[in-house]
């Protein structure tokens, strides 16, 4: 016979500092009143048990065949976040577009000194130099050995081991990333014929939307290898969903691991069956309906911002999602890291751009980390390919 237990308004508190929505009562437990109120304040129900463990389902041979071959990946460990000595420092690293998302990763690459020089290039008279000069101010405060400089010419991507290429039209209130393709093709393709000729060895991170898109047209235009040119938005696309996550599940975005694949649109593929909050599944925690809102959270996230707005589309998370990148491409964070690349096989797909985690080093991609992911969440991969093909044309 198990002990009775007397459970008391200290033991759900505890509970709810876990992040448990439920709270078990087994057969003879006493309940206090006191608990009972609590329960009710904190949002945790009282459920009569012992509850059911959660059974995985039976697969067919197919399944499981399948989800073998795609369980080579290790399982997904969110990046440490605290820096590690062995990370490297570039030594000039050159931003191409001073708006919101370039200026802000100039502002945060500067403060935390990742390079010896930071290179602002844009066309507007006067923009890239007067943020340069801004961030140089600060320096009599932070102390930082970083330089920021500023320029209207692009020919200033020379020598620069890392091109971030923010340039191009933002969204308004109404449009999709993709209403983007036509106007920000002929500017990707101008900062890559440069790139190019002056920065022949550069690794380039394509934050410019469509980015899946646009990461295929730099590509395509600066002839480098994939291993050289990766799109940034897994990293900030992850973040909105982790952020939904501990939103919905009243913990912190600490406890929650969880990334999102696909495209950087409506195709995104916020990965449930591998999210986690505290360790556990996240339909420990949350509803189905929760969980959908969650996704859907994190694909409409960007768009969110540009409906408050009204003009332009977030600037700060992009910025923090890129040093995010820059920060695996340095070694300041182990492990794999969601990027668009340009699949040769893996997933099973070919010729086309995508969110997937992704093993980076100062040459750029070492690898692409195949998960074990769900039937279904593998179709909705696949659908995003096929989206990204038939909006460029292929
Ligand atoms: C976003 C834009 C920048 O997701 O694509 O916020």
């Amino acid at each position: 016979m198990m002990a009775r237990r007397v459970i008391g308004a200290e033991l759900i508190e505890q509970a709810r500092q876990r992040g448990r929505v439920v709270f078990e009562i087994l057969p003879g437990d006493i309940v206090t009143s006191l608990a009972t109120e609590t329960a009710q304040r904190l949002g945790i129900a009282l459920v009569d048990g012992p509850l059911e463990k959660p059974v995985h389902p039976v697969t067919d041979g197919n399944t499981a065949l399948r989800r073998g071959l795609y369980r080579r990946g290790a399982k997904w460990i969110a990046p440490s976040v605290s820096a590690r000595p062995e990370a490297k420092r570039f030594g000039k690293i050159a931003i191409v577009g001073a708006g919101g998302v370039g200026a802000n990763i100039a502002h945060l690459a500067a403060n935390r000194d990742i390079a010896r020089e930071i290179t602002l290039i844009d066309i507007a008279p006067g923009v890239a130099e007067s943020i340069a000069l801004d961030l140089n101010h600060t320096s009599g405060i932070t102390r930082t050995p970083s330089r920021v400089t500023g320029s209207m010419d692009m020919s200033a991507v020379a020598e620069a081991s890392v091109v971030l290429v923010t340039a191009g039209r933002a969204r308004s209130p109404g449009m999709t990333r993709a209403d983007l393709i036509k106007i920000n093709k002929r500017i990707i393709h101008s900062v890559a014929e440069v790139i190019k000729t002056r920065a022949p060895q550069a690794l380039v991170i394509v934050v410019t939307n469509p980015l899946d898109e646009m990461t295929v047209e730099m590509l395509r235009v600066t002839g480098f290898p994939r291993e050289r040119v990766l799109g940034m938005a897994g990293t900030l696309d992850s973040s909105r969903f982790r952020y939904s996550l501990a939103k919905a599940a009243g913990v912190e975005t600490a406890d929650v691991e969880a990334i999102a694949l696909g495209s950087h649109g409506d195709e995104m593929v916020p990965v449930t069956s591998r999210a986690q909050i505290k360790g556990r599944l996240i339909s420990d925690f949350l509803s189905p309906q929760q969980i959908e809102y969650c996704v859907n959270d994190a694909i409409t996230g960007g768009g969110q911002v540009v409906a408050l707005k009204k003009s332009g589309s977030a600037t700060i998370a992009p910025a923090h999602s890129s040093m995010e990148l820059l920060d695996h491409i340095r070694g300041a964070r182990t492990g794999a890291v969601p990027a668009s690349v340009m699949l040769q096989g893996e997933y099973g797909l070919n010729n086309v751009v995508l969110g997937v985690p992704a093993l980076v080093g100062m040459s750029g991609l070492l690898s692409v980390e195949e998960l074990a992911l769900t039937p279904a969440e593998l179709q909705l991969l696949v659908k995003a390919a096929e989206s990204i093909r038939g909006r460029l044309g292929l």
